[in-house]
């Protein structure tokens, strides 16, 4: 109960402009973030992502930002991905990069997301680097996957993923289409808060709903013409079972499959399915547009509010000890 009350609590959280300047203001909470963003410059990034790959994992790139409201706002984060992705073809091998559209114009109109996202397509295409479609709420959900299908016909030889969520009520039918096209998807539960009407809430459900998806989107099922790489976007033990069982039972070779896992969570679970030969990503994120971001990180697990009081404990302690 009290844990369903927090969670309520950060989502609404999350989205207040109010909340978030007073927050952002205070240096500790910019310390306390950084246990799940990288940091605030792209360099910030880089060198996490450059300890990532010592062990073997891959990355995915996120510049923080949604719901841009204005175009010159859109535009910025746009010049934002395409110098990332300079970057990234450069240094970092086998690193893709995420996008939410509302960062860049979906938040304002489709056609705007359309011809920003074309920008940053071109120049994924030519350095071949992928693009993930992160998915956000439920009301960007239809756009989201539009402007995904419309990237992937245009543009037929870039790599691009869409992240699909297993606790919206309509993901079973999306999927449909999605395999269909021979999408490939990151299956995540889904960060937001949404209606009883939109969305399961018990995690059990979420959890079988999951199941069902896995299950459509492997071979075997009439869903697909031809498989496609199924990303799994979770921490959950449960998820990581079936996924790792169902590839062995279908005799399929490890890396046809993808582990995807978020900084600064089970980094342990991360470096232990690496070492036993799966594909593991971690997402990334970096910016100073991290408030909305860490509140859903917040919100999924209310035991996070300890650690938040522990270092305002410490860093209390500090400043009163005497020097
Ligand atoms: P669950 O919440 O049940 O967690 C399982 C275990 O993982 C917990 O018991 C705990 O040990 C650990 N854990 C999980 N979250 C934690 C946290 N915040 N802090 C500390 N420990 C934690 N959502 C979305 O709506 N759109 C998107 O595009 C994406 N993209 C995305 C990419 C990747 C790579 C991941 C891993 C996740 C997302 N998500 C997302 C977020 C996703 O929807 C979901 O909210 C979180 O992954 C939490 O759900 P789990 O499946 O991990 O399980």
């Amino acid at each position: 109960m009290l844990s369903a009350l927090l969670r309520v609590f950060f989502l609404r959280c999350s989205r207040s402009k109010i909340i978030e300047s007073i927050v952002k203001k205070t240096p500790l909470a910019r310390n306390i973030s950084r246990r799940f963003i990288a940091g605030e410059t792209k360099e910030d990034a880089i060198s996490v992502v450059q300890r990532i790959f010592q062990d073997g994992r891959r990355a995915t790139l996120d510049y923080l930002g949604e719901e841009a409201l204005t175009k010159q706002e859109a535009f910025s984060a746009v010049c934002e991905y395409i110098k990332l992705l300079d970057v990234v073809g450069q240094r970092l091998l086998y690193t893709s990069v995420s996008i939410k559209l509302t960062s860049i114009g979906l938040a304002i109109s489709e056609r705007l997301c359309n011809d920003y996202v074309d920008l940053i397509a071109k120049k994924a295409c030519a350095l071949k680097i992928p693009l993930e479609v992160d998915m956000e709420g439920s009301k960007y959900k239809d756009q989201t996957i539009a402007v995904f299908c419309r990237l992937k016909d245009k543009f037929p030889t870039l790599k691009a993923r869409i992240a699909i969520q297993g606790y919206l009520r309509s993901t079973p039918s999306d999927i449909r289409e999605l395999a269909q096209r021979c999408a490939n998807i990151r299956l995540v539960k889904g960060a937001y808060d949404e209606s009883n009407e939109v969305a399961i809430r018990d995690k059990k459900n979420i959890q079988e709903q999951c199941i069902e998806i896995m299950e459509k989107l492997l071979p075997g099922s009439p869903y697909i013409l031809s498989y496609s790489y199924l990303a799994l976007g979770s921490h959950d033990p449960v998820l990581i079972k079936w996924l790792i069982d169902a590839i062995k039972k279908r005799d399929m070779p490890k890396y046809s499959c993808e582990f995807q896992m978020l900084y600064g969570v089970r980094e342990d679970e991360q470096i232990r399915l690496t070492r036993d030969g799966w594909n593991v990503r971690v997402y990334v994120p970096y910016g100073n547009k991290w408030f909305p971001y860490f509140m859903r990180r917040m919100a999924e697990r209310p035991a996070n509010v300890c650690f938040v009081i522990r270092a305002i404990i410490n860093s209390l302690t500090k400043t009163n000890s005497p020097v």
